[in-house]
């Protein structure tokens, strides 16, 4: 399987790891000759780091790692490539240059899919001739441990398209969602924003700490999510009477909450200094070393969740 990667920042060396790790052949390309040098290196710790946390095979991650080559350029990347992930920074007009790059560029019968978390595939690939070829596949951070992507299919995308993009995932042991249509933040980023919104809002009138309100959610909601999402989370909320009498009795209860939740859609620039610099008191600068520790615990929590699953 040959994979293309075009853009070598933190979501595009994710998806190396991930596919270096399965021991796909992998070229990476940036326009940026050293990001891409520090993206390789950072590729081979990252899928490296995955056999340490138990995610990996050894013999697999070595045998991608021979196999990772550097675009010389665009063409010399994804001219031989069967999916082409695109992972350039967020923003329309780049990516539709790349995308309409690309579609002159790739076989003809390369699915080309798009990283982003927010632009819909339909304007992205507006500039292509074959818009049926082309996908958003959202992955989240960090790529090569959290399995979960968005599948969102354009207005033009072909169901065949879908169909080989999950088929690659499944591949590549992630577990893909398919969007029936798209949305702005697809489906977990508005999910993550609500959220957000009202944990910085409980942190900025002074109800909680960072650091606690982040426990609240990890320990409190986030660990129940893990082990099924709020739906089955509230099936299971009034004993063995099920959804009904769960909102029977608490619908009131969460009307009252929703009418009192945060509202506001834009941070004024001091809010965003108070914010950064509660965030900065809370966790310091030890930015690596926090890395490591999540990505082990991120690890830990999907190791529980499989063995449950076997069980
Ligand atoms: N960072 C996240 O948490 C996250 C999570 C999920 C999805 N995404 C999405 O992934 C995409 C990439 O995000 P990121 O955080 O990795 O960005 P980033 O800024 O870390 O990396 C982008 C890279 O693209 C390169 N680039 C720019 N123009 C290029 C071109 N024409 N050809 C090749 N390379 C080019 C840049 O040099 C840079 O290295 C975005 O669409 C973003 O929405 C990000």
């Amino acid at each position: 399987m040959k994979l293309a990667i075009v853009g070598a920042g933190t979501i595009g060396r994710g998806w190396a790891a991930l596919g270096v790790a399965h021991g796909w052949d992998v070229t990476l390309f940036d326009t940026d000759a050293r990001t891409l040098e520090a993206a390789v290196d950072e590729t081979g710790r990252r899928a490296r780091a995955l056999v340490q946390l138990g995610r990996a095979d050894a013999a697999q991650v070595e045998l991608g790692l021979a196999r990772l080559g550097r675009g010389r350029s665009l063409l010399h990347a994804c001219g031989q490539a069967d999916w082409v992930v695109e992972a350039v920074g967020e923003d329309l007009h780049l990516k539709q240059r790349v995308f309409e790059n690309l579609d002159q560029l790739a076989r003809p019968d390369a699915i080309l899919s798009s990283s982003s978390s927010s632009l819909p595939i339909t304007e992205i690939s507006s500039r292509c001739r074959s818009q049926t070829r082309c996908v958003v596949t959202h992955p989240l951070n960090p790529p090569e441990l959290i399995p979960l992507i968005e599948i969102v299919p354009g207005k033009f995308t072909a169901p065949e398209t879908v169909e080989r993009v999950r088929d690659w995932l499944r591949q590549l042991d992630r577990i893909p969602i398919a969007l029936k249509r798209e949305v702005p933040g697809n489906v977990v980023g508005r999910i993550a924003a609500a959220v957000w919104r009202e944990c910085i809002d409980l942190v900025l009138t002074g109800v909680v700490d960072v650091d606690e309100i982040d426990r609240a959610v990890s320990l409190g909601p986030g660990l129940g999510w893990a082990a099924g999402g709020p739906h089955l989370t509230y099936h299971l909320g009034a004993g063995d009477r099920g959804v009904g009498a769960f909102i029977q009795q608490l619908m009131q209860a969460f009307e009252t909450w929703w009418g009192s939740l945060a509202q506001w859609t834009k941070l004024e620039p001091e809010q965003v200094r108070a914010l950064t610099s509660q965030i900065e008191r809370a966790y310091g600068d030890k930015i690596e070393a926090l890395h490591a520790s999540r990505d082990r615990r991120l690890a830990a929590i999907l190791h529980a969740l499989e063995s449950s699953r076997r069980a």
